[in-house]
């Protein structure tokens, strides 16, 4: 029957991804800093090695069972090294894929800092990559924090698992819900109605099993601190997606950071994988 649990069929969840993707891919609106972008990039980079690459660790640590140190991987979208620095170290060699100039600086010297020199770099679009040119015969292919730039995402898969001669894996975030709510009450004195879905990161599980992939899934817990200017960016970079972030706006969330005050949070990711 179409559409059948382990059936894939795009159409019956394509418009659900659609809804949620354009939700969570809405460039932020953050006019009340002009060098807004190149400041959050530049946090992600710092941030990726929060605690010697928790986030990193944790989710190799799951990994860790279908990974050898004979291991060759394909990563898609590492941004600065969150994953790809943890992980080369218990692997032969990763080969990057990253189409995001200022990614691709940061990932090159957080490579350079932590002393790692098994990783190759492609400046590409991993859309325009061609299967000649990777090869088919990865032992894991994986990308984190990365779905929802994918507009086809059976295609993504697809393309992912043709290039695999062993598994897949996606990552994705988990648990930002209740910092978007409170936010959204603080600046609009409105109590958060749905108007918008900040749990939409949980979907690419339910999603993935429709498209007939019957992934293994790990939750994993991780630390994260960001200093108060961090914090502001991060909060103005996820609100920024529902209501503009003009100076007004930015001062409520900073009363916001500072009356719920700085300190170490416990963040999660969720580790999906399967045999391509
Ligand atoms: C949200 S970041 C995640 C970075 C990192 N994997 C992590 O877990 O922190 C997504 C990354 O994917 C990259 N990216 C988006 N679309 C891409 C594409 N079509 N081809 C290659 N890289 C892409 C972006 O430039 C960005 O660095």
């Amino acid at each position: 029957m179409a559409g059948g649990m382990n059936e894939p069929d795009w159409s019956c969840v394509g418009a659900a991804w659609d809804e949620m993707r354009n939700q969570r891919m809405i460039p932020a609106r953050t006019g009340y800093d002009p060098e807004f972008r190149a400041k959050l990039a530049e946090d992600h980079r710092e941030l990726a090695g929060y605690n010697n690459y928790e986030y990193g660790r944790r989710a190799v640590e799951v990994l860790g069972e279908i990974l050898n140190k004979d291991s060759r991987v394909l990563e898609i979208g590492a941004g600065p090294g969150t994953l790809t620095i943890p992980l080369a170290k218990v692997v032969k060699r990763i080969l990057v894929v990253e189409s995001y100039g200022m990614a691709i600086a940061s990932l090159k010297k957080n490579l350079k800092d932590s002393g790692v020199a098994n990783v190759e770099i492609r400046e590409a679009n991993w859309l325009d990559v061609g299967e000649h040119e990777i090869g088919g015969d990865f032992d894991l292919v994986v990308c984190s924090h990365f779905l929802w730039q994918m507009k086809d995402l059976e295609k993504h898969l697809a393309k992912m698992e043709a290039a695999s001669g062993g598994y897949c894996a996606v990552i994705q975030p988990a648990g930002r819900d209740d910092m978007a709510k409170e936010v959204w009450t603080e600046i609009t004195g409105e109590p958060y109605a749905g108007q918008f879905d900040p749990d939409a990161d949980y979907f690419a599980y339910l999603i993935l099993r429709r498209l007939g992939r019957l992934v293994d899934v790990q939750n994993v817990n991780y630390s994260m601190k960001r200093d108060f200017e961090q914090e502001v960016r991060y909060v103005a970079s996820f609100i920024g997606r529902y209501a503009e972030v003009d100076s007004r706006v930015k001062e409520q969330i900073e009363q916001y950071v500072s009356r719920r005050g700085i300190r170490q949070e416990t963040q999660s990711a969720v580790v999906m994988w399967w045999r391509a």
